[in-house]
């Protein structure tokens, strides 16, 4: 069995930069026609240059492939309607992380309730550019993203032309409010789709699968497979990719972030196969993205054929989900 998925894309990718990015680029280039990129580097994007500099360095990479790479700011509150007016031109979308909630947003914003923070929102909202937002309080870490269900429901009703992306759904909670308010829209990640927080630290520790926000229960997980195995046309497909080098991860204060850019295909077709939704796996990873963002990717034929494939143990220094494991479906042609 075979099939041919036209210009997928990944919604939510980090690249990295530097020597990393050299490995990880080209292996999503390879296979996709275009992705989000996150700004979360150390120092973050938030200049014009910086945006410039980084679309340069993953083109450097990625230039045998017809890839686009979608590019993205670190929200601060001190836009002005002005610079946002110039920078659109550059970028697809701005990236809103509470400080301190994940890998390098310690630079994100500390509270959601100031004057600039509406400002900079009203400015986004008046130039049609979209919000994606790391949903997750400060709390309990199992408790995060549904208490952060408030702020979504304050944000989409107080800025109600202002497109909000909530990133990388892990509840039912937020599953939920995609259906009652217009311009909420939210990435789901492989991962969050296939694993619950037993498959983390249930058993032995898995650090390859912790990430933020970490998995959650059966229920949540069904939530989203619910949503995704069904193309809900307010939902994509994002990756979440966020690879980090294996002794970051395997050690004594683990990394949050799971890779999964070589494999993410191969295994969504395994997974839409297994519940006999593959019909709906185009509109998922590429046809809704396309509807919301209003974007063109460059055309692309990914053919996925029902082989096994052996995952290799890593990339370079980065261990990748399934890790030298079998995967039911591979990458046949990319044309
Ligand atoms: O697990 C995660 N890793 N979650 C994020 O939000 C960030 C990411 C990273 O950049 O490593
Ligand atoms: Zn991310």
């Amino acid at each position: 069995m075979k099939i041919t998925l036209h210009s997928p894309l990944d919604m939510h990718l980090h690249l990295r930069d530097k020597e990393m990015l050299k490995v990880v680029a080209p292996l999503s280039s390879k296979s996709f026609a275009g992705a989000i990129i996150m700004p979360n580097l150390v120092p973050p994007i938030t200049t014009i240059e910086q945006v410039k500099n980084y679309r340069e360095e993953i083109y450097a990479s990625t230039k045998e492939d017809n890839f686009i790479p979608y590019m993205t700011l670190f929200f601060k509150d001190s836009y002005d309607y002005d610079f946002l007016k110039e920078v659109k031109g550059f970028i697809t979308a701005i990236k809103l992380y509470p400080a301190g909630i994940t890998t390098n947003s310690e630079g994100g914003v500390s509270g959601l309730d100031s004057k600039d923070l509406a400002m900079t929102l009203e400015a986004m909202s008046e130039l049609g550019i979209p919000l994606l937002v790391h949903g997750e309080s400060n709390g309990f870490v199992m408790d995060r993203e549904r208490e952060f269900v408030t702020v979504y429901e304050r944000l989409a009703t107080d800025f109600p032309k202002l497109k909000i992306v909530m990133e990388h759904i892990t509840t039912k909670d937020s599953a939920e409010l995609l259906d009652r308010y217009p311009n909420l829209y939210a990435t789901i990640t492989l991962h969050h789709l296939l694993i619950t927080l037993d498959d983390v630290v249930g058993g032995l520790l898995k650090p390859h699968l912790f990430c933020k926000p970490i998995a959650k229960r059966y229920e949540d997980r069904e939530a989203l497979l619910e949503l995704a195995l069904n193309a809900h046309p307010k939902v994509m497909f994002g990756s979440d990719s966020a690879p980090h080098p294996r002794s970051k991860k395997e050690s004594c204060g683990c990394a949050a972030g799971v890779f999964t850019a070589p494999i993410a295909l191969p295994a969504l077709a395994e997974l839409f196969d297994k519940y006999s939704k593959l019909d709906n796996l185009q509109p998922f990873v590429s046809d809704n993205a396309q509807s919301i963002y209003g974007i063109t990717p460059p055309k692309k034929e990914v053919v996925l054929a029902k082989e096994s494939f052996k995952v290799p143990s890593s990339y370079g220094e980065v261990v990748p989900m399934f890790a030298g494991e079998e995967l039911s479906w591979k990458i046949e042609e990319v044309r």
